[in-house]
């Protein structure tokens, strides 16, 4: 089978499709016949090995969307289902960037009856780390959260997430992604080197760091999207971040949310596998809003 790696770091050239064999499931894990698999930001960074890793082969992708193809004991699935999964994990030889992939059973759900395979690989990566980084701030209806970074997958996510649950939510967004964010449900929007008010809390997928911090209220909370960089508490604000970790169950929640019309998936364009370097290089670009998908 076909699968995009890279041996050595760099930019978008320095990912290879490579023949390699398909990969056989072990115990509770499954096959995935690869339908569509998202390109995310943390591919980018991989590639590029801001996680380390030298010397190996490293297998890119972490969203599928597909049919199961195989199983090992125990798997609990049956060959066709239609599902969608998280590869988690930054150092393994293959992703879902390939025609196969295998992930543990309980890493996998139904996929949405409403959405083609291309958006429905758009969901479990952004919807659980949406989903678990709500839970670390705890915050109940009411209260306040500032969402930067509100018109990408994450923040997006987010945003639909918290305002569901009654949370009165502010995104933090590009201007021309003013109507977007509110149309996820934030009830403000500020653009622009407008000032936040202060918040109960604050969800950082734009990366802002201290500067957000600023924005929530003494004693609130603070969640940030990379792992051991958040910045250091102030004014008794709480600060963590989130690490998202596989949870087939509750992707499957997230997976009936998109089917009620909650959750928006977001394609921005496909490419076919073979074309992800020129996948990575539209990503590297920036500005994309929806997800770039690969198609095998
Ligand atoms: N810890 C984890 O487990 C985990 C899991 C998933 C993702 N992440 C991380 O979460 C972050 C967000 O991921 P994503 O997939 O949501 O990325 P994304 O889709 O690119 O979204 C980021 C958004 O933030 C916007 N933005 C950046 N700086 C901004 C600013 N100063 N003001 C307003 N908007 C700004 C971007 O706009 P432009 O495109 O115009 O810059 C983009 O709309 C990434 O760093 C990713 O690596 C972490």
């Amino acid at each position: 089978m076909r699968a995009a790696v890279v041996t050595a770091f760099g930019g978008p050239e320095a990912v290879e499709i490579v023949e390699t064999d398909v990969p056989e499931p072990g115990a509770r894990q499954i096959r995935i016949k690869v339908a569509a698999a998202a390109l995310n930001p943390v591919d980018a960074g991989v590639r590029a090995g801001v996680f380390g890793g030298a010397g190996r082969r490293l297998g890119l992708g972490w969203d599928v969307a597909g049919t199961v193809d195989a199983l090992g004991a125990e798997a609990g699935w049956t060959v066709g289902d239609q599902v969608v999964a998280m590869a988690y994990g930054a150092l393994k030889s293959l992703g879902t960037h390939a025609d196969y992939v295998v992930v543990d059973a309980d890493a996998v759900a139904v996929a949405p009856a409403s959405l083609d395979a291309a958006h429905a690989a758009t969901v479990p990566l952004n919807a659980l780390t949406a989903a678990q980084a709500l839970d670390l701030l705890a915050l109940e209806a009411g209260q306040s959260l500032l969402v930067t970074g509100a018109a990408g997958a994450v923040g997006g996510y987010a945003v639909q997430l918290a305002a569901r649950r009654g949370i009165s939510v502010t995104a933090l967004a590009r201007e021309a992604d003013d109507a977007l964010v509110r149309s996820f449900g934030a009830g403000r929007s500020v653009a622009g080197g407008v000032e936040p008010r202060s918040v109960d809390a604050v969800l950082d997928a734009a990366v802002l760091g201290a500067t957000a911090l600023e924005w929530v209220r003494d004693g609130g909370s603070y969640v940030g999207v990379i792992p051991h960089t958040e910045p250091a508490s102030v004014r008794g604000v709480r600060t963590t971040a989130v690490e998202v970790t596989a949870d087939g169950a509750r992707l499957a929640e997230l997976v009936a949310l998109v089917d009620e019309g909650v959750l928006t998936a977001r394609v921005a364009e496909t490419y076919a596998l073979t074309d992800a370097a020129k996948a990575h290089e539209r990503l590297a670009e920036g500005g994309v809003r929806g997800r770039l998908v690969l198609v095998p």
